[in-house]
């Protein structure tokens, strides 16, 4: 006998398999049982039919509590009404570990706060497993497009010794009687191995303290971090507009039970196709305004108003041009009108806001070191960085995609918190 996974069920139709898994949910009407399996890669539904095997494993089925460790065998038959089409007709059950009676979150309905105490557990069921594994799917598209691209990955570290996205949101640490950071943003770092390597990007963890308990933010999240040398703003635009075109395309090829079972709206991701609309920040300030935000130019745009223009467009839209004083110190001013940059925004649309951030960086030797100076950062800290405007320094820029603001756009979730394995959030950290 072969032993398979759910997700493969539908090549061995008519065939004798066995899957290991856990016994997700039961139910029993006389003659007839039915048990969903899952192991991982999916659900599936066994029927047991008593005149059709073995007394004893009939009977063992009602003795098993949810979530026991199951090993069946039986036949996979076609069934229409299925999600994925097909179920099994149970032979046999061997029971690997019967769980203990009292799991703590059977199938009714809980809160949200209540499940996320049972993270661990939670991750088992069908909705947050879909989330999750729509999630590895982005991540897996955004690798092998950038390697397409010609993208090299080049890690940049988690400690550093100063701050990327501003001084306020740091996680601080001691490093050997020194203080140290989690980093923010992998940004700085992209930049010095974009000078060695081209076209980089790193994926890893970034930390921010926000002290702001939104439906956007978290202390612990991904981002991907693409960084090119001899590549502008609009370069970079682009390439942003290929990577997200590219991700609706692979989950809508890759994922469609996984969206079934979100009850996601497709129509809304066959609609992720270039070109990307732009409106001007001084654009935005008017549409929000409108709107009754108090937003002054100059000021950054609060997430009711990224809420705001993300619900007028179909389609991410770039917001550009940002006021100078509210960006970040490495921004390169735009030289026709500097008192704005050359960086943009993408809102991600249905009234999910920024999911990146990025633009042109500052290649200039004298600039840069102003900047610093402006930003009261220790330029000691930052030598290395200043270092790139002095030997060899090129047009540059990049960005950085949020993958928990990505996955909640794609997915349809009102809250960030369920995108990622174990979040972390204000004042949270369990488990
Ligand atoms: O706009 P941000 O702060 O940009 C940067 O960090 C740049 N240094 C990136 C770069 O150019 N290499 O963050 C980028 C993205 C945001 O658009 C958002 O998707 C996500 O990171 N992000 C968060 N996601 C979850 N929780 C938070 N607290 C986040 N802060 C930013
Ligand atoms: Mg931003």
């Amino acid at each position: 006998m072969i032993d398979i996974s759910i997700s493969e069920v539908g090549k061995y139709e008519n065939e004798k398999v066995c899957i290991k898994g856990w016994l997700y949910n039961q139910r029993s009407s006389g003659k007839i049982k039915f048990m969903i399996i899952r192991d991982g890669t999916g659900f599936l539904q066994g029927t047991l039919v008593k005149s059709e095997m073995e007394e004893k494993y009939f009977d063992m089925l009602d003795d098993l509590n949810y979530e026991s460790s199951i090993i069946v065998e039986g036949e996979i038959k076609s069934e229409k009404r299925a999600p994925s089409g097909y179920e099994m007709l149970v032979k046999t059950i061997q029971v690997v570990h019967n769980a203990e009676k009292d799991y703590p979150i059977s199938l009714k309905k809980h809160g949200v706060g209540f499940l996320m105490n049972y993270r661990h557990l939670w991750m088992r069921t069908q909705r947050q497993n879909a989330i999750l594994r729509i999630r590895t799917e982005i991540v897996k598209i955004i690798h092998n497009f950038l390697n397409q691209k010609g993208f090299c990955l080049v890690e940049s570290p988690i400690l550093t010794p100063a701050a990327c996205e501003g001084t306020t949101t740091l996680f601080e640490t001691d490093y050997f009687g020194d203080k140290a950071y989690l980093t923010q943003s992998g940004q700085l770092y992209n930049e010095a191995s974009a000078m060695a390597f081209g076209k980089v990007y790193c994926f890893g963890p970034t930390f921010r303290a926000e002290k702001s308990k939104t439906r956007r933010h978290l202390m612990e999240f991904w981002m991907v971090e693409p960084e090119a040398a001899y590549f502008d703003f609009q370069d970079n635009n682009k390439l942003q507009e290929e990577m997200i075109v590219a991700i609706a395309k692979h989950v809508l090829e890759h994922c469609p039970l996984e969206l079934k079972i979100l009850e996601r709206d497709t129509s809304m991701l066959e609609n992720i196709q270039a070109p990307f609309p732009y409106l001007s920040y001084d654009d935005a300030i008017k549409v929000i305004q409108k709107k009754g935000s108090d937003t002054q130019w100059g000021d950054d745009l609060s997430g009711e108003d990224e809420t705001i223009i993300s619900g007028q467009y179909k389609k991410p839209v770039f917001i550009h041009h940002f006021p100078t004083k509210c960006k970040a110190f490495y921004m390169k001013p735009d030289p026709e009108r500097p008192e704005t940059v050359l960086g943009a925004d993408l809102i991600a649309p249905e009234g999910f806001g920024e999911i990146i951030g990025g633009g042109q960086r500052i290649d200039d030797y004298k600039l840069i070191k102003e900047r610093i100076k402006e930003f009261n950062l220790p330029e000691d800290d930052y030598q290395w960085y200043i270092d790139l405007r002095k030997y060899g320094s090129v047009p540059h820029s990049g960005f950085g995609l949020g993958i928990e603001r990505t996955v909640a756009w794609i997915c349809n979730l009102p809250h960030i918190r369920e995108t990622i394995p174990f979040p972390r959030m204000l004042n949270k950290i369990y488990p």
